[in-house]
């Protein structure tokens, strides 16, 4: 038995025997947050990666304030409302060209079984039903549900329990060629993927990927090569490209999409996260003309069978605009280039850093960076001390990572780097 928490709340992930009494947020501004008794934290991690404008931005919230006095929620079947469909057309006009058409959801991994449903009925309506699987990568992490949790890498643990509980889906290796690799050293990855293909394509409906960032599976980060490869190779095989752009859309990776490195038009592509700026829940799947017009048809089977309760919501659409306004009108392009040479600066170039015998590797992307150690228990207790150092910080297994949000000052930036360096070397 534990002793009672004060609180009813089921935390995430939390392990219950262990967990202590989750502090308690008040309120937030910038990119810090209050807790009760006054305790301000620095967020290193924007509430896992989608409070890019930080917290109480005044035009984000003014925004739901003035959309709640319109309209708060309204059904999306067989109705629609002006917040959705001017966010659907500002979607395709920043998305890489063809994505043409709008499915939205309520999160992220509600975002992905809809890309998955969509891409195994596009090859049932093409007569083709035998692609009712999709492939995968290791190291992937697409979402807690059942049909994302078979898609995530499935030797990590975190899923495992439910292993047969799942369908079963072929995967190809984690592309291990660097973000700046020559096309011939991404050449290794793409012939492990070819090699799966080969002997699966038969089955496969789409390949899944979280492009050039693998997030939660490690903080992977690969090649815009690699991108085009596995373009090219869902062409050659008829297999439909699923990006997963839930982490890194809205910048994440130093271009709008992840996508925009490589000039590659997935078929299907996910937004979640910093879509609303974080604000409310939402997802939208994007889609080219070639898949949505496999759904014009005469039989019933051409309908999409989908259709959350809250998609499309009146606040989180008018948010989501807001947020996208604010991004492009505030040039964060141009801010996450300046994150970007901080954290490659203060992390990247320390050699004394990189020669430390907990650290396996560092590394950086757009407004990204992380430390590999080389072992969880090398960043035990992490947490707890950048709290007393003003930081809030929340390792994954053996990476110890930033995502700020990007209106995080340099100075803010170099302590939120100060502290994940100080736990290697200043201990
Ligand atoms: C790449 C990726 N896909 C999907 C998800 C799931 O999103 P959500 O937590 O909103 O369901 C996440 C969440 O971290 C993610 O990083």
């Amino acid at each position: 038995m534990t002793a009672p928490l004060s609180s009813p709340v089921w935390h995430p992930y939390a392990h219950l025997k262990t967990q202590r009494p989750a502090p308690k947020v008040v309120g937030g501004e910038g990119p810090r947050f209050t807790l009760e008794g006054g305790e301000t934290l620095l967020d290193a991690t924007c509430s896992w990666w989608c409070m890019i404008h930080g917290y109480a931005h005044p035009r984000l919230v003014a925004a739901i304030r003035e959309q709640a006095g319109e309209l708060c929620h309204v059904m999306l079947g067989g109705l629609t409302h002006e917040p959705a469909d001017r966010l659907a057309r500002e979607l395709v006009r920043i998305t890489p060209e063809g994505l043409n058409h709008v499915f939205y959801s309520d999160s992220g991994s509600v975002g992905m079984e809809v890309a998955m449903k969509m891409a195994v009925q596009y090859h049932q309506l093409r007569g083709r039903p035998g692609k009712h699987r999709l492939l995968s990568l290791m190291k992937a992490y697409h979402g807690d549900t059942a049909g994302c949790m078979a898609v995530c890498d499935p030797e990590e643990g975190m899923h495992s329990l439910f292993a047969g509980y799942l369908p079963r889906h072929p995967f190809a290796p984690a592309p291990t060629a660097p973000f700046d690799a020559e096309p011939e050293a991404v050449s290794a990855d793409l012939a492990a993927l070819r090699e799966v293909l080969e002997r699966h394509h038969h089955e496969i409906a789409a390949i899944l990927m979280e492009p050039l960032l693998q997030a939660a599976g490690g903080l992977n980060m690969t090649s815009p090569h690699y991108l085009r490869g596995a373009r090219a190779l869902c062409d050659e095989f008829d297999v439909l490209l699923v990006f997963d752009e839930v982490a890194t859309g809205f910048g994440r990776t130093g271009r709008m999409f992840a996508a925009d490195h490589a000039d590659v038009t997935p078929d299907i592509m996910v937004l979640s996260k910093g879509l609303t700026g974080g604000y409310l829940g939402h997802a939208a799947t994007l889609a080219t003309d070639r898949v949505h017009e496999a759904f014009i048809g005469d039989s019933e089977m051409h309908a999409f069978m989908h259709g959350p309760t809250f998609m499309g919501n009146p606040l989180a659409c008018r948010v989501a605009l807001e947020s996208l306004a604010v991004f492009e009108e505030e040039d964060y392009l141009g801010r996450i280039a300046a994150l970007n040479r901080v954290l490659r600066e203060t992390l990247l170039d320390d050699e004394v850093l990189a020669a430390h015998p907990a650290v396996a590797d560092i590394r950086v992307l757009g407004a990204t960076a992380v430390i590999e150690a080389h072992d969880t228990s090398d960043l035990a207790g992490v947490a707890g001390w950048a709290r007393e150092q003003g930081v809030w910080l929340r390792p994954i297994g053996r990476w110890l990572y930033t995502m700020p949000a990007y209106i995080t000052t340099e100075a803010d930036l170099r302590r939120i780097t100060d502290v994940m360096k100080g736990w290697f070397l200043a201990r």
